[in-house]
């Protein structure tokens, strides 16, 4: 456990990190939708999906180490989470962005879209159970973006 907490530390400085009971907390889906990527001597990625109601599937979290970056291995996180996705009855895959330049390059390199149009922001929102919270998603003070890879049946 220490060395996730330090790899998510170092991934998002400044930012509010993830403590144990984040990583441990039991969601559906959770424990065959997230990886670990190990290099022989240190973790050096992770990633956290879940699959809520409604035939989705969410990214959480993904984090890759500072030095590790730009070598495939966010890339083999979410194809892994691809491959456990495809048996299920999942139609599509979605994350948050939560500002306006984070890792946005990253998601389109990996074939996910922005969903840019208020009815797919406001499904997503109410699929979620966020719908509170849509002025963060929606109108000029919109600070998160919305990410989807529709999955092939
Ligand atoms: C985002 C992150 C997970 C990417 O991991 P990575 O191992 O560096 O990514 P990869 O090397 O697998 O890159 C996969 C593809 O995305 C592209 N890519 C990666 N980061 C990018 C960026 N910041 N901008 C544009 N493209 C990017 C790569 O060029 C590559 O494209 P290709 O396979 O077509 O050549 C990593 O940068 C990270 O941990 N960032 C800090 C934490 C973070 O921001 N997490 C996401 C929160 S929304």
């Amino acid at each position: 456990m220490g060395e996730i907490l330090a790899l998510d530390r170092a991934a998002f400085p400044g930012e509010p990190t993830w403590g144990p009971e984040n990583f441990l907390a039991e969601l559906p889906g959770k424990w065959a939708l997230s990886f670990l990527a190990q290099e022989p001597s240190e973790l050096v990625g992770f990633s956290i999906s879940s699959t809520p109601p409604e035939r989705t599937a969410h990214l959480h979290r993904i984090a890759v180490a500072t030095d590790r970056r730009g070598s495939g291995i966010g890339r083999r996180l979410i194809e892994e989470t691809l491959a456990a996705l495809a048996p299920l009855p999942i139609d599509r895959y979605t994350l948050e962005v939560p500002d306006a330049q984070r890792a946005s390059g990253f998601y389109d390199a990996l074939g996910f879209r922005r969903i840019v149009r208020a009815d797919e922001i406001e499904d997503y929102l109410a699929r979620r159970g966020k719908t509170a919270k849509r002025d963060a998603y929606l109108g000029p003070r919109a600070d998160r973006r919305i990410y989807v890879r529709e999955l092939a049946r």
